[in-house]
């Protein structure tokens, strides 16, 4: 069923194996600009841009995933079941939720809590834990080790909340579940990954802290971003 409601493409074989998926697509072709070469645009339907190129001779797809679980659902769904993806990395952005945690900090989601229905409306999963791909994790963790940046594997809490009307309400998710940060999304991929049998991985990198309050600035975040950029390309 290509091309599907939300990307236009209609040649499978333009899109890779593997997928890095940032939740801005402007960031997606920073990606495609900065590493890649033979660049070839693969999606513009709801300027959720995607890019197909290579790193060294590796072939590899970069598309936005946009915000919130309903939106890397559809998008990371139709990538897996129509264009015969097989790994999706998410690279995001995280708020701190353990005082531990430093902004620019690079951590490895290897499970996701979440109080959100995606897994169960979709019918592959009851539980609110949901974990990432083992062999996915391993290669980052060893592309890292190589690059000598340091990466923390987590569990966090995928929200469907960005503003809270109780500022302390994390309190209580960082202590009954111990996670250690908060994103939008990997609740979501790591279902549809489940669902269909494929694999998926989630490198954040922190943005913000519920603890201390503090901000990166948009500047900011595309410069310390290209960190979490080079572990997920050099584990392909
Ligand atoms: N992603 C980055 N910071 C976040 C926060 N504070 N809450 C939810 N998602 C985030």
């Amino acid at each position: 069923m290509i091309p599907t409601p939300h990307i236009e493409l209609e040649n499978k074989d333009l899109i890779a194996k593997t997928v890095l998926m940032p939740g801005d697509p402007l960031r997606a072709k920073f990606i495609a600009d900065t590493f890649l070469t033979k660049v070839e645009k693969i999606n513009n339907v709801r300027n959720m841009f995607g890019y197909t190129g290579y790193y060294g001779k590796k072939k590899v797809t970069v598309m936005g995933s946009g915000m919130g679980m309903p939106s890397i659902g559809i998008y990371s769904y139709e990538l897996y079941s129509f264009y015969d993806v097989e790994k999706i990395i998410r690279i995001g952005s995280a708020g701190a939720y353990s005082p531990d945690l430093k902004l620019y900090d690079v951590l490895l989601v290897e499970k996701a809590y979440s109080e959100s229905s995606y897994a169960k409306t979709m019918g592959v999963s009851n539980r609110k834990i949901l974990s990432s791909s083992k062999s996915l994790n391993n290669r980052l963790l060893k592309a890292a080790d190589k690059l000598d940046i340091t990466i923390r594997p987590v569990l966090i809490h995928s929200s469907d909340v960005f503003y809270r009307l109780k500022a302390d309400q994390f309190k209580d998710i960082y202590k009954t579940y111990g996670a250690e940060a908060v994103e939008m999304e990997s609740f979501a991929l790591f279902a549809n990954a489940k669902a269909l049998n494929k694999k998926a991985a989630c490198l954040l990198t922190v943005s913000d802290s519920l603890v201390t309050h503090e901000k990166t600035t948009a500047q900011e975040r595309q410069e310390a971003f290209t960190k979490m950029m080079e572990v997920a390309l050099n584990s392909l």
